[in-house]
């Protein structure tokens, strides 16, 4: 059964431009549930582990250093099929081959600077979860306690 849950982290050139809103607005739109988020800057100890997998890329250096560059946004997004769900609303990784409508031809502004990231897997979205929330702060649409 495909997973339920994926982060997304809102990119600091997208929390400069003021697009938080706009960009939490179109998750709300497509029908995704904020069951946690935190606004806050990523140090490059962070960063480094987060994007490990690309340690050996060419933009990798780059990456951490826009990374670290100001505030993200930090959030875990619930909805049925939702790394599969979030990927079709925020368009290729390149934005000028993203199709029209979705958040990183909205709002990104080069490939590095793509606005959002979003989870690439079921298995990579528990990963990336837990990497960034504890159980205690999550507050999930699938358990009756909360809503
Ligand atoms: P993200 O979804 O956060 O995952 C890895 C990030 O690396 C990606 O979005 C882009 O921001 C960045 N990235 C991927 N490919 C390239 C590239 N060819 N040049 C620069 N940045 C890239």
């Amino acid at each position: 059964m495909a997973g339920t849950k994926t982060l997304t982290i809102i990119k600091p050139g997208a929390v400069s431009h003021e697009y938080i809103g706009p960009i939490l607005n179109k998750i709300n739109e497509a029908g995704f549930h904020i069951s946690a988020m935190r606004l806050f800057m990523l140090n490059r100890q962070q960063a480094g582990n987060f994007y490990q997998v690309h340690a050996e890329k060419p933009f990798y250096n780059s990456l951490i250093e826009f990374m670290t560059s100001g505030p993200v946004v930090v959030a875990i997004l619930e909805k049925e099929n939702a790394v599969i769900e979030y990927r079709r609303r925020i368009g290729h990784t390149d934005p000028s081959k993203a199709e029209p409508g979705t958040i990183r031809k909205m709002f990104a502004e080069s490939m590095e600077r793509n606005a959002v990231h979003g989870s690439d897997s079921d298995e990579n979205a528990e990963i990336e979860c837990d990497f960034f929330f504890s159980k205690s702060e999550r507050f999930s649409i699938f358990d009756k306690h909360h809503f």
